[in-house]
């Protein structure tokens, strides 16, 4: 195993080029089940959970291939329709072939992907709505076993809204029969970027990226090309990046819309955000003022930022409460951070954290992905060397991190533990 060691202190400057996201290509990928034969994604991030998706498409018997950048899934040999637990166990994403497989093969088996870090995360949604759609399914020895002659578009009405229940439900009314439509359905802009492949692939769905969804189902489905939208989150991490060291960068290849209530949080805090067509400069200083901030499905600011802001709010003068409603207990990062000296309370979904002059470095674990980004932000800025144990968190979601960091000019290295 290999640990982060970041050595505090240094402004960041220079250009930073931003990956195609990771909550984007999962479904993606998925969504390749709903045809035979090769599918082309380009901008593909190279992450430890697109790895892990690869094998859950290669275990069902697709061929894929990573080359760079560029991924190819050839559907046409698919044998199998069973996600094992020890795939699914590493990447919750997984359960995404489940609405692909009943839709195109009348038949899956996932395992359930249990709980996190941070508490429990059903996939009550993604079935409910599947089985609104027609399917039949039974939880089997911790599996989700389900089949169906054939699915039937129906209107699917979420009790809240769920990124990958949205996603599953249009995948598999893609190839319904008739019409579906998703009420209170999620409107992150992965969820957009999944709705424009199906509809490359000969699909019919309009609306995505508000809360009602229609889909008007095809027998058949083509093979498609398709370009992956860039990732608001490690955007954001960079944002942060440049921030809290009071430096001066670029992002390049981003989408400034996609991160409009971060850059909304930045400013208000003193942050200098501006913004191009796809490029963001940030210019951060040394006193930057506390900001509230209430976690909310998008466009509200993500949960998925939340453990990076609040490393740049331990260094903020006042306090500031941070609500969590989307996952209320994903605090595993505050413990983390407390060993950095912040000063930081947890109230039920809530955090206060208090100003601290400077952050002093010390040996830290990484719980989650986003977690550990934190503690890279935090480390950035920190006095002395910040030990980050349990990278591989971070290799899910962040494609050389400390590489681009360090291209920055931020003194961070990956040494073997
Ligand atoms: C996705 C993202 C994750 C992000 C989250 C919220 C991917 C691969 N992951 O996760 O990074 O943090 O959105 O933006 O895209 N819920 C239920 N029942 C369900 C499903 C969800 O109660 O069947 C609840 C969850 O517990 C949570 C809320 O719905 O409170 C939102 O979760 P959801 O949007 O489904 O998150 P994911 O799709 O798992």
């Amino acid at each position: 195993m290999d640990k982060i060691v970041v050595k505090g202190g240094r402004k960041l400057k220079g250009r930073v080029r931003i990956g195609g996201a990771k909550n984007a290509v999962l479904p993606m990928m998925a969504a390749c089940l709903l045809t035979r034969g090769e599918s082309v994604i380009r901008n593909v991030p190279v992450l430890a959970d697109v790895i892990t998706m690869k094998k859950v498409l290669e275990r069902l018997g697709a061929r894929v291939a990573l080359r760079g950048h560029t991924l190819r899934v050839d559907t046409s040999t698919i044998t199998d329709h069973e996600a094992p637990y020890e795939l699914v166990r590493t990447m919750r994403a997984s359960v995404y072939v489940l609405g692909p497989l009943v839709a195109s093969i009348g038949k899956a088996k996932v395992s359930l992907p249990g709980g996190c870090a941070w508490g429990p995360r059903p996939v009550d949604l993604h079935i409910r709505a599947l089985q609104e759609l027609g399917a039949r399914i039974e939880i089997d020895h911790g599996y989700i076993v389900a089949g169906a002659s054939v699915l039937k578009g129906n209107t699917v009405v979420f009790s809240l809204p769920s990124v990958g229940a949205t996603a599953n439900t249009m995948m598999a009314a893609a190839r319904a029969r008739g019409k579906t439509i998703i009420v209170n359905a999620a409107r992150e802009p992965e969820i957009v970027a999944l709705a424009d492949f199906i509809n490359r692939m000969g699909g019919k769905i309009r609306g995505a990226g508000n809360d009602t969804i229609e889909v008007e189902g095809r027998a058949e489905l083509s093979p498609a090309e398709v370009r992956v939208i860039p990732d608001r989150i490690e955007a954001g991490t960079y944002m942060i990046a440049g921030a809290i060291t009071a430096g001066e960068i670029e992002l390049e290849n981003c989408v400034p819309e996609h991160v409009e209530v971060i850059t909304q949080k930045l400013r208000q805090s003193g942050v200098v955000v501006e913004k191009s067509r796809n490029s963001i400069y940030v210019r951060g200083k040394r006193r930057l003022e506390s900001v509230d901030v209430v976690t909310a499905p998008y466009p509200g600011f993500p949960t998925d930022m939340q453990a990076q802001y609040m490393s740049l709010m331990t260094i903020a003068r006042g306090t500031c409460v941070i609500s969590e409603t989307v996952f209320p207990d994903r605090f595993t990062h505050v413990p983390e951070l407390r060993r950095l000296g912040a000063n930081i309370k947890i109230d039920g979904n809530t955090a206060h954290v208090g100003y601290i002059k400077r952050l002093s470095g010390a040996p830290v674990m990484a719980t989650d992905l986003r977690a550990s980004a934190a503690l890279v932000l935090a480390g950035l800025v920190a006095e002395g060397e910040t030990h980050i144990s349990r990278v591989y968190h971070i290799d899910r979601g962040y494609e050389a991190i400390e590489e681009k960091l360090g291209a920055l000019g931020a003194d961070i290295k990956r040494v073997p533990e």
